[in-house]
């Protein structure tokens, strides 16, 4: 057995952690062992290096910086969390995983998309989500959303140019591997978007069975 691994994509607000515990019961309830966790973190070394990342400071930080210790996170997460749950057969969902650097280091920051696939390669071996959904919404949306939510980290005080792009490279991500990818309209009232995602259950049920 080696678990199926579904991370969950998309901008501030736009519904992933919301909704990451819905899918994860619709799982647990047809007897499917269920991992939930996040990124950046999911392991207490790796949530410190997160508080890093989302806490505004007066240092500017390098964008380099910002995605090694994105990847320096992911590193301790696969190693201690990650890889042992799929390797015992559990399905794995994941809030934010590698789809996250592409879309705000590389959309958003402008780094070079072949780096970071070098990281990729290097953190992850031949390791990829088996399912990623992308919760798509308009920028405005997802930012007047996250506002409401409460203080805003290191991200979210982005600019709305910076959010257009992370939003573009997302959607651009999806088209490109539409076997992989299963894009939402996360704008929708939540009982449309669990709608959605109850429509996958069986599939996925299917494919952890074998
Ligand atoms: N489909 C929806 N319609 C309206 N509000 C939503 C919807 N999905 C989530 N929200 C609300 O928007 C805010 C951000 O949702 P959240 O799940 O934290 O987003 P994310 O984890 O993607 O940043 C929360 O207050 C949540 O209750
Ligand atoms: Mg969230």
């Amino acid at each position: 057995m080696t678990g199926l691994f579904i991370t969950l994509e998309g901008p501030e607000g736009a519904g992933k952690s919301t909704n990451r515990e819905y899918l994860a019961e619709r799982l647990r309830a047809e007897g499917i062992e269920v991992l939930l966790t996040r990124e950046p973190g999911g392991t207490p070394l790796a949530e410190r290096i997160r508080e890093v990342l989302l806490t505004p400071g007066d240092e500017q930080m390098n964008p380099d910086t910002e995605l090694l210790l994105v990847f320096a996170a992911r590193a301790q997460h696969l190693a201690e969390v990650i890889r042992p749950a799929l390797a015992r057969g559990a399905v794995v969902i994941c809030d934010r995983f590698t789809d996250s650097t592409y879309a705000y280091q590389g959309g958003g920051r402008g780094l070079s998309l072949e780096r970071i696939a070098t990281l990729e390669t290097f953190v992850q071996g031949d390791l990829r989500p088996d399912l990623t959904l992308v919760f798509d919404l308009p920028v405005e949306v997802g930012m007047a959303r996250a506002t409401a939510r409460g203080r805003l980290d290191r991200f979210e005080l982005e600019t709305r140019v910076f959010f257009e792009a992370v939003r573009g490279a997302f959607l651009k991500r999806a088209e490109a591997d539409p076997a992989r990818y299963h894009l939402l309209d996360a704008a929708q009232p939540l009982t449309q978007v669990q709608q959605s995602i109850d429509a996958l259950v069986p599939k996925l049920v299917e494919r952890v069975r074998g």
